[in-house]
């Protein structure tokens, strides 16, 4: 965590803070009571929360630790995911509710209501058995924002078929290298989707990508766009000549509460993505309930938005899974924020009264940048509660987010969790919590969380270190998917018996967390994460270059942005083609071999690297030169002159 000092000193002086509105508090679906019933019997409280599901069969026994870092929740117990998140709501009477206002970025808009969206399901999950599909089988996506995303991860579901949905952005490297590794069988894309105004396509990736995964047998393709697109036949099927040919009636069966339900892969410390397992039972039940508590939804009332891509776990938690475990209505919205202008979000939350917004501190600063004229043009008043999850959240950015978009009425949330989290961990409780900006503050209920100096033991209030979990949550990682090794170095050797998180973190002096991003190899660029190896080898892959060095530097929009240092073959020589040209290249390269949202910020071409005597690549130094700092200790380097070489070859104020 070098580095961090200044910024840490700041946060810690930060001392506003804002009581729960009282109104709020009345009605609250959780508060004081749910922390006393969590702290007098953990076990109990999460059977309670299970309990708002629908099981076909009980569970019979909470958590079986047993086989320790593996955790079983709810054992014995069955249920069908998709037919809790619809068809109970569908028999209860509720299949007239709006489940999404989707709008489309070309302003083209659809309203599902539960009932349509079941008969989507059921007829997308007997189109999925139509194709050879059966439950555990795994299915691969790579969708736009569109209703029959969601339509699709809930069939699989409904079918018992792992889902791993590959977000849209990513190149056709990074969906094959996620196919081949999860054995899908089956893709489902579109033609394409719309974002910053324009036709984006997505087949040609998949088609790109399936080149070398022989194992593929059938695409289902969604129009979308309209353009044109290249058909392999016997494999590409229409998903409107499919589908739509289907019976809406499916019985849904009754999986496993540990039956797997999704892949979802992230970044690790090397460049090999990793795919995080979550099952069925307690992944439903942790994330239903965090929805309900953290957002203190009301089905009958809110209009709840999640604008983050469904091809992240937030998208996976809080779009689909979540919400429509509750019942709620939600807003989709497929595009970009500033298509066609600026203030589109607003234009959203006025149109379908959003009450209550979910976003990424990236996106809240871009709006401060932009100027908050553009939000006061439109009626906001809908809104009465604000989350916040992806990175640090600063309190200057959280202010203005209350202020700006929340009439300084609506708390903010800050909600900390992971891809292998599965659902929030730390975050407050809207109804109870007096809030502090940029701080996440506590455990909820159920929850235990601490933070630890090198050896383990926790840290007093008013110092730093790493974040823990001290134990298992229902909605936990099972495993990383084919590599049960990696799962236990990764997560459980570090602090043995505990969750390493790989953040770190700040306990103040009334013991309150405020969260200061990862201590590993993992970058958090503009909340999504990606590691500096996996940005390195694909560096590397590139003909000119020889080695490479990837650090995430502070960047006051997107957390962190991707700075690179290169050494090139033959030599840095003064040809003329290492400038802009050459960093261009690079950069377009990385967006090709891995998506564009790992395309480096900047790129610098330097002689030598930094390295310890054993060899390893000090990137504290190369990070406090691309963040323009003092240089922290260089006693440790073969050859301190190397930094010297670095600095004095830089552009001025890189
Ligand atoms: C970071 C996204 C500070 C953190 C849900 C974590 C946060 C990583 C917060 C997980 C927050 C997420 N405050 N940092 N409220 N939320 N992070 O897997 O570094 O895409 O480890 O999950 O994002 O990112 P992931």
């Amino acid at each position: 965590m070098d580095g961090d000092g200044a910024t840490l000193a700041n946060l810690l002086r930060e001392e506003r803070r804002f009581p729960p509105p009282s109104g709020l508090a009345a009605a609250a679906n959780a508060g004081a009571d749910a922390f006393a019933a969590a702290d007098a019997d953990g076990e109990a409280f999460w059977a309670a929360a299970a309990a708002r599901l629908e099981w076909a069969e009980p569970w019979t026994q909470v958590l079986d630790w047993s086989r320790a870092p593996f955790a079983r929740w709810f054992t014995g117990g069955r249920l069908n995911v998709a037919a809790n998140c619809l068809d109970r709501h569908v028999r209860d009477g509720l299949g007239d509710r709006v489940a999404f206002h989707w709008e489309g970025e070309p302003g083209d808009t659809r309203t599902l209501t539960y009932a349509d969206l079941k008969d989507e399901v059921c007829r997308a999950a007997n189109a999925l058995l139509s194709l050879g599909v059966r439950a555990g089988d795994r299915v691969a996506l790579y969708m736009p924002m569109i209703p029959e995303t969601v339509v699709a991860m809930l069939a699989c579901a409904r079918i018992g078929a792992p889902h791993t949905v590959v977000f849209g952005g990513f190149s056709a490297d990074a969906l094959r290298g996620r196919v081949l590794d999860c054995d899908a069988r089956v893709v489902i894309t579109a033609d394409g989707g719309y974002r910053k105004g324009a036709a984006s396509a997505l087949k040609p990736a998949v088609d790109e990508a399936l080149e070398a995964c022989p194992d593929v047998r059938s695409v289902l393709v969604v129009r979308r766009t309209g353009q044109d697109v290249a058909w392999t036949e016997g494999r590409d099927v229409w998903w409107h000549d499919l589908v739509a040919a289907q019976p809406a009636e499916h019985e849904p069966e009754a999986f496993d509460s540990e039956h797997p339900l999704y892949i979802m892969y992230t970044s690790g410390t090397t460049a090999r993505p990793k795919g995080i397992l979550h099952t069925s039972g307690g992944y439903l039940t942790q994330v239903a309930w965090s929805h309900w508590a953290v957002f203190d939804v009301k089905p009958e009332q809110d209009v709840y938005w999640t604008a983050a891509d469904i091809g992240w776990v937030t998208g996976h938690s809080y779009i689909v899974y979540g919400p429509l475990a509750n019942g709620v209505t939600s807003v989709l919205y497929e595009g970009t924020p500033d298509t066609p202008h600026q203030g589109r979000w607003w234009e959203i939350v006025q149109k379908y009264g959003v009450t209550i917004l979910y976003c990424a501190p990236t996106a809240i600063r871009t709006f401060m940048k932009w100027g908050e004229e553009i939000p006061a043009r439109f009626d906001l008043s809908s809104l009465r509660l604000l989350g916040s999850v992806g990175e640090p959240i600063n309190p200057e950015a959280w202010i203005w987010y209350r202020q700006a978009i929340g009439s300084d009425r609506c708390p903010v949330v800050d909600t900390w969790w992971q891809t292998e989290t599965g659902a929030h961990m730390i975050s407050p409780l809207p109804s109870v919590a007096t809030l502090k900006p940029g701080s996440a503050l506590r455990p909820l209920p159920g929850i235990h969380a601490d933070v630890v100096d090198d050896t383990g033991k926790p840290v007093p209030n008013g110092s730093g270190g790493y974040l823990v979990l001290t134990r298992p949550w229902p909605s936990m990682l099972r495993t990383i998917w084919g590599d049960e090794q990696r799962y236990i170095d990764t997560y459980w050797s570090r602090f043995p018996g505990w969750y390493f998180a790989g953040d770190g973190a700040k306990k103040d002096e009334d013991g309150d967390i405020w969260l200061l991003g990862r201590v590993d190899d993992v970058m958090n660029v503009s909340g999504h994460r990606i590691s500096t190896t996996e940005v390195e080898s694909a560096l590397v892959s590139h003909p000119r270059v020889a080695e490479a060095a990837v650090v995430g530097a502070a960047d006051a929009t997107t957390g962190q942005g991707i700075v690179a240092f290169v050494i090139l073959r033959g030599g840095a020589g003064g040809d003329g083609s290492t400038g802009d040209a050459l960093a261009t290249e690079l950069r377009a390269h990385v967006a090709k071999e891995i998506g564009p949202i790992a395309r480096p910020r900047q790129i610098l071409v330097v002689a030598e690297l930094p390295k310890t005597r054993s060899g390893k690549i000090m990137r504290r130094l190369l990070r406090d030169v691309a963040e323009n700092r003092e240089l922290g200790d260089v006693t440790t380097l073969t050859d301190s002159s190397v930094m010297d070489a670095i600095r004095d070859g830089l552009p001025a104020a890189a």
